[in-house]
């Protein structure tokens, strides 16, 4: 079978190493295109993975009828545009995470890809291909934990990191839409059901550059599902130690932790600082297997002409949900989802 020929759009921080796993990594896949506002960044990847056609303009990509499918890692704000533009040019879509940054946003790709049934869509939540939370998972679906009660997840980003946050920040939609959609959707696959209620807290504690764009350093969030389940989610960036993400899954007869303790490795460092064990720095290091694995199954889908079992309806209820967590933060307020 041929390979799809597939075209990434958004070279930065994430974009940068979808391309080099589809150009180099990726199964049935080949890049032929890449896409990127930037010249520079562009012509350096272009050159890098040696791949043919390169443009800055998105609407000259889409005219290339030989690209048969989009791997969309430009800034959140264009996720809605670029979904629904690519779809209706017939472009299998695997879209990064959020499906845009406001309600509406969301509506917007999931009527998009709706329209075309014919076509793969695959927002990406990377978690969810993560080796221990994919065995957790198939656990809980089991039936092992016995009724899942409570979740809790923490995502933090390291300090040392934090002045690329503040300068994504005026695009990212904010803490709760960049960063605790990752929980909020594992929270609702862990759970099996979606929150009715959210009520947000936050304040920026270190940095108040944040707020400049209305944005916080720190926040938490506690949810009732319609289940009755409970979740309770905290996201920062200013963890000392470095990309630290934890979650817990309560169930009435057993608890599953995923790396409570966070540790890039089996080594204990015994020095002047005692006995510790290194954590990882950046999200690419933590969930590098992850990102290469969901990539691999939008493609596989796409030439196996089936469906990823995440869909659109997961991406933009992530997006309604940390929207609405927003909302609450802004408020004060309890907020019902209308879920
Ligand atoms: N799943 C995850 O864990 C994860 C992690 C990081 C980022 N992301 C998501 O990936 C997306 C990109 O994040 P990033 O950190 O790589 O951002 P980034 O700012 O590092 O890179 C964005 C890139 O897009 C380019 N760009 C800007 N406007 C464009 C346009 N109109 N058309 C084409 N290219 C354009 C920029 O020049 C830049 O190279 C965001 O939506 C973010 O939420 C997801």
């Amino acid at each position: 079978m041929k390979p799809v020929k597939a075209a990434v759009v958004g070279l930065g921080r994430l974009g940068g190493r979808h391309a080099e796993n589809v150009a180099r990594r990726v199964a049935g896949a080949e890049l032929a295109a890449l896409c990127d506002a930037d010249a520079a960044r562009l012509a350096v990847y272009a050159e890098r993975l040696n791949v043919p056609r390169r443009t800055r303009d998105f609407d000259q990509l889409l005219a290339i009828d030989e690209i048969e499918a989009i791997v969309l890692v430009s800034p959140s704000v264009f996720h809605p545009e670029h979904i629904s533009k690519a779809l209706d040019a017939g472009k299998h879509v695997f879209s990064e995470k959020p499906l845009g940054v406001t309600a509406e946003d969301c509506l917007a790709a999931e009527q998009a890809v709706n329209r075309h049934p014919e076509l793969v869509f695959m927002p990406g939540f990377m978690r969810r291909f993560d080796e221990s939370y994919a065995f957790a998972h198939q656990r809980v679906k089991a039936g092992d934990i016995g009724k899942p009660l409570f979740f809790r997840g923490v995502s933090q980003d390291p300090a040392e990191g934090v002045r690329e946050a503040i300068a994504f920040a005026p695009t990212s939609g904010g803490l709760f839409l960049d960063m605790a959609v990752h929980d909020i959707d594992l929270a609702r696959w862990f759970l099996g059901s979606d929150p009715e209620a959210v009520w947000a807290i936050g304040d920026c504690y270190a940095y108040p550059e944040f707020a400049e764009c209305g944005d916080i350093d720190n926040g938490s969030c506690l949810m009732k599902f319609k289940n009755g389940a409970m979740a309770c989610l905290f996201a920062g960036r200013t963890a000392p130690h470095g990309y630290n993400v934890e979650s817990e899954i309560v169930g009435t007869e057993r608890i599953l932790r995923i790396s409570s303790v966070p540790q890039r490795n089996l080594v204990e460092i015994m020095d002047g600082g005692g006995v510790r064990r290194e954590c990882f720095q950046r999200f690419l290091d933590r969930f590098g297997p992850s990102y290469l694995n969901e990539v691999q199954e939008f493609f596989d889908c796409v030439r196996e002409g089936r469906k990823p079992e995440i869909t659109v309806r997961d991406g933009a209820r992530a997006t309604r949900i940390a929207y609405k967590c927003k909302e609450s933060l802004a408020t004060g307020k309890l907020v019902e989802t209308g879920l």
